[in-house]
């Protein structure tokens, strides 16, 4: 495997060995203490290595982080704020989001955190904005629209870099998808305008895409949902629950860090998993109930649990309803950017339940090689289940709705996910900028062997073409794959020669691939233009894992 490989001729097999130990060593601890000294090269002091002294003088300053329950615990689960409709016609959701840096008190005696965030407003473009201080979730406000309406957003950046608004999922057209190709600079104003069709209710988010900076905004704060309903929702009289789950990687000074060496290589997972934007929040579930739940971490797996003897249902996955519910389920993997509809059950009697993410191993790279052993399960809140006698039971039709297949495909597309490192360059590397915004060099996450570049088009589709998309992971970690513009199905997952038929079909924006996976979508596009599809681990896409599909 090529990242196996990377090492062997840059250093010495002495000076690999230490890193290893160390490596190991730090890690087996699994201490946040231990790990708040951490520094760019993940848990390893270097100062203890002498061949590697050399290389102090370029190490950015290690950044303390704040202790794992030093956020409060335990509050009610905030209700995430809603983005008001300011048009009166019918039809017409009509609003402006306003991306700007806030200021919230989190750390007791620090001082405040500085957050990017999205905020409802009536603004124009003109200026940069000084931080406000507010409290409250940090997640952008829910957009909530239905099936036909058109939507205009008008887009203020009050940030003092260029971005974009994307809405990850939707069926818009590509030239209001905002694209990186697309950037609203500082103090600009932009107005996205799309209809949604019939057919698009489920699940969504926003989020920026500018070029290389997708990571850093996001992890500032930029992200939030977006739900679609359809006039038809068979599960419309349901109560409704959503869980946007993020991740924050917290300084114990209170500020946010920028990304250090392991954030670029593993993508970034803080100390803190965040749902609406509080640490392990309270849920109290009086009857059962349809769950939103979007995985809204930058790099984060989400192993959702609610303990072994707490079964729930599936019914929706990014795109909108199943065909019929999957029952039973104990668990769910939501990779970045993923999200999922279920039903949870309040059960007959009291009791208590902790929603968590439990352990997944996706491979995370450690600097000497060979793998880091997988993050500790987290918390994420405490359910507790108090059924309300005589309170209607409701039934859930065993029927959802139709997902008919996309049809016999007429053309192919091959994507390969690669990655390169080289340990000079990133030792070499010069410390990120003052926002983070730099990226190391010496790293390379690829598409087809090539890292992204704006000028080039990786792919073409011809439009309404039902298209078989084989995306195949050469690296040795786990990739969540992400297309723009459509909703797709899977087909089957191939291993070791061993190929599994996709069990249901869902319509997806997202797809984890495993190291040495292939797995097979059907896709079709319905507009022309360039649509993006990269890897949602947003320090790969920085780092080129991303493709332009030219659509014909
Ligand atoms: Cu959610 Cu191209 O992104
Ligand atoms: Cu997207
Ligand atoms: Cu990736």
């Amino acid at each position: 495997m090529i990242r196996r490989q990377f090492l062997a001729h840059v250093l010495s097999a002495a000076v690999t060995s230490l890193f290893a130990r160390s490596a190991f060593a730090q890690h087996d601890a699994h201490s946040m203490h231990k790990m708040s000294g951490m520094d760019d090269m993940d848990g390893m002091d270097m100062s203890d290595m002498p061949s590697m002294s050399a290389h102090k003088a370029v190490k950015p300053a290690a950044a303390e982080l704040a202790a794992p329950d030093a956020l409060p615990a335990g509050a009610r689960l905030a209700t995430l704020r809603s983005l008001a409709n300011e048009s009166r016609e019918p039809g017409v959701f009509r609003a402006t989001l306003i991306a700007q840096p806030v200021k919230r008190k989190l750390l007791p005696g620090k001082p405040s955190t500085t957050f990017w965030q999205y905020d409802q407003g009536r603004g124009q473009g003109g200026a940069t904005a000084r931080a406000v201080q507010t409290d409250g979730p940090v997640i952008g406000p829910l957009i909530e629209v239905r099936e036909g309406d058109t939507v205009e957003i008008r887009f203020v950046n009050r940030l003092a870099q260029a971005s974009t608004i994307h809405w990850h999922g939707l069926p818009v057209p590509p030239d209001q998808d905002g694209n990186p190709s697309a950037p609203t600079p500082p103090g600009g104003s932009h107005v996205y305008r799309f209809t949604l069709p019939l057919g698009s209710a489920g699940t969504y988010w926003y989020h920026p895409h500018p070029h290389m900076s997708t990571a850093e905004q996001v992890f500032r704060g930029l992200a939030g949902p977006i739900v679609v309903r359809a006039a038809d929702d068979p599960l419309a009289g349901w109560p409704e629950r959503h869980l946007f789950i993020s991740d924050l990687k917290l300084a114990a000074d209170g500020t946010i860090p920028s990304n250090d060496m392991m954030d670029w290589m593993n993508g970034r997972e803080g100390q803190f998993v965040l749902v609406n934007g509080a640490r392990r929040p309270r849920i109290e579930v009086t009857g059962d109930e349809r769950w939103r739940v979007w995985n809204g971490c930058s790099a984060r797996y989400l192993r959702f649990s609610l303990g072994s003897d707490q079964r729930f249902a599936q019914v929706g996955t990014d795109g909108g309803l199943l065909e019929q519910p999957r029952e039973g389920l104990t668990e769910l993997l939501l990779a970045p950017g993923e999200r999922a509809e279920l039903i949870v059950h309040a059960g007959a009697a009291a009791s208590e339940a902790v929603l968590s993410a439990d352990v997944y191993d996706r491979r995370k790279m450690a600097m000497a090689g060979g793998s880091l052993p997988p993050d500790r399960a987290h918390v994420l809140a405490d359910i507790s289940f108090k059924p309300v006698s005589g309170a209607p039971a409701r039934t859930l039709p065993a029927a959802l709705r139709p997902v008919p297949p996309l049809g016999a495909p007429v053309a192919k597309k091959s994507v390969v996910f690669s990655e390169k490192m080289d340990m000079a360059a990133m030792h070499g590397a010069k410390p990120a900028g003052a926002h983070g915004g730099a990226t190391p060099a010496g790293m390379s996450f690829m598409i087809n062997g090539q890292v992204f570049d704006p000028s080039r088009i990786t792919l073409t589709s011809r439009r309404d073409e039902v298209e078989l998309w084989s995306i195949e992971n050469r690296t040795d970690m786990d990739h969540p794959f992400h297309l723009h513009g459509t909703q797709f199905q899977v087909v089957e997952r191939e291993r070791g020669g061993v190929v599994t038929p996709e069990p249901y079909r869902a319509w997806r924006d997202m797809v984890n691939v495993q190291p040495d996976q292939i797995v097979r979508i059907a896709a079709v596009q319905r507009m022309a233009g360039a649509r993006m599809f990269h890897c949602h681990i947003l320090e790969h896409e920085d780092l080129g894992m991303m493709g332009t599909l030219n659509v014909v």
